[in-house]
């Protein structure tokens, strides 16, 4: 397919507009979003009006900048743009080339393989499902249809851990023998449905942890996989800060808002290994800062007086050397979200598949399932290996419901 892609968006709430819409496809004249779907009738009209406003700033913005082409394919999409409330009715009516999907991670698994099962390729937000369990139909239907699926770890596309991917492979460390990522706030207060367990699969960790154990995995390299998982000091996986302030009400969470996990990582046939150490908080950054440390040098993120990030490299003899960071637009902003969706939209094109692919999401649900199996155990380490037969025993067991009986169990065994 060489002509511009068709996309149709599912959940059409806070990350479509603020980051796919206005950090991506403003800036990928390349897709062409022909559909809007979403559930929720107000928040559809919502969208669309936020979207129809969005084109409108951007086409001034285009034609101020002299690209009088792309303003006027844009303001031929923003008229074409139509509205769905059930998604079967929009694939046999858009048929999209590409679905992205944007609504909570409880209903990630369920559209993503209707739609590639409809024939069309996914772009799907983090994390892939609310559990392993659910990744599996997902692989299943990728298989089955031979279509693209991304799992959407922006974090990738960002230019600082571009710009350290970079630095890694150029061998300025070194062999990786440990990455640190913490991504770590003070909580989604505002948000009720992300302290809903069984909607997202937890609470930090798949919110939060995913992003930094799927980045520190691209560090230390696809090519390894991920064979054991430990729970961690400082707090393991815990409930810390345990009264907050959701929907209106104070109360007792349910969800971890803490999250702290070591990763081992094998080349299964050069057997070359890394270790990885997550944080995935909504109580604040606890682990040590962002770095990578391998057999030559270690390397973290720095700023300057002006404001400018680089990645700063310390040798053995401690000399510094500062590489200024980059990204796809060769600036911080829209960086990781536009790369994400365009190099996804320009592999669809290319009939180039996607780097983070099905595969590295299902394998990433399945590193938080064995970090929860690991604190419930008093912070054994567990094996993937382990962690599967326990979630393919539970699927026996509780057949549809097994998904569900996991999150139970992952909640029971938290600090
Ligand atoms: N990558 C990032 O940096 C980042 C940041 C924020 C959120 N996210 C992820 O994005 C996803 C959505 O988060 P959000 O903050 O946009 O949520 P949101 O609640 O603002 O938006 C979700 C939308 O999906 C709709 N929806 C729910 N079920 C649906 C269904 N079955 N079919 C169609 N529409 C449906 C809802 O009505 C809502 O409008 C989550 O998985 C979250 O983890 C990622």
């Amino acid at each position: 397919m060489n002509g511009r892609v068709n996309v149709g968006i599912v959940g059409a709430g806070g990350i479509f507009l603020a980051a796919h819409f206005r950090r991506g496809y403003l800036h990928v004249p390349e897709a062409r979003i022909t559909a809007l779907c979403d559930i929720s009738e107000p928040a559809l009209r919502r969208a669309d009006k936020s979207v129809k406003e969005g084109f409108e700033k951007r086409i001034a913005e285009l034609k101020e900048a002299g690209d009088a082409d792309t303003a006027a394919l844009f303001a031929d999409d923003a008229k074409r743009i139509r509205l769905y409330t059930d998604l079967d009715k929009m694939l046999s009516d858009a048929k999209p080339d590409v679905v992205d999907v944007c609504t909570m991670p409880n209903s990630h698994a369920p559209i993503a393989s209707k739609a590639l099962l409809a024939g069309c390729h996914v772009l799907c937000e983090k994390p892939m499902a609310r559990t392993w369990i659910d990744t599996l139909p997902v692989l299943d239907a990728v298989k089955k249809s031979g279509k693209h699926y991304q799992h959407n770890e922006n974090m990738i596309w960002d230019p600082d851990w571009y710009t350290m991917k970079k630095v890694v492979d150029g061998g300025m460390v070194g062999d990786v023998m440990a990455v640190y990522i913490s991504a770590a706030h003070g909580g989604p207060e505002g948000g009720a449905a992300f302290w809903d367990p069984y909607k997202q699969g937890g609470g930090a960790m798949p919110d939060m942890a995913i992003h930094a154990l799927t980045t520190a995995w691209f560090i230390a390299g696809f090519e390894k996989k991920p064979v054991m998982v430990q729970a961690a000091a400082p707090f393991g996986i815990a409930r810390r800060f345990r009264r907050r302030i959701i929907a209106g009400g104070f109360r007792e969470i349910e969800a971890e808002d803490d999250a702290h996990f070591m990763v081992r990582y094998e080349n299964p046939d050069t057997l070359e290994w890394a270790t990885t150490m997550i944080e995935g908080s909504w109580s604040y950054q606890d682990a040590p800062d962002n770095a990578v440390i391998g057999t030559a040098g270690a390397a973290s993120f720095s700023k300057d007086a002006e404001g400018r990030n680089f990645v700063e490299v310390r040798s053995a003899e401690d000399s510094i050397r500062r590489i200024p960071v980059s990204g796809p637009t060769w600036e911080h902003y829209p960086s990781s979200y536009y790369g994400e969706i365009r190099d996804f939209i320009r592999g669809v094109q290319e009939k180039r598949p996607p780097m983070v692919d099905a595969e590295i999401g299902s394998e990433s649900q399945a590193i938080v399932g064995a970090a929860f199996l690991s604190q419930a155990r008093g912070r054994k380490p567990v094996s993937i290996k382990e962690f599967k037969d326990y979630a393919r025993e539970l699927l026996s067991r509780h057949g549809d419901k097994a998904s569900d009986a996991l999150i139970e169990e992952s909640l029971m065994g938290l600090a």
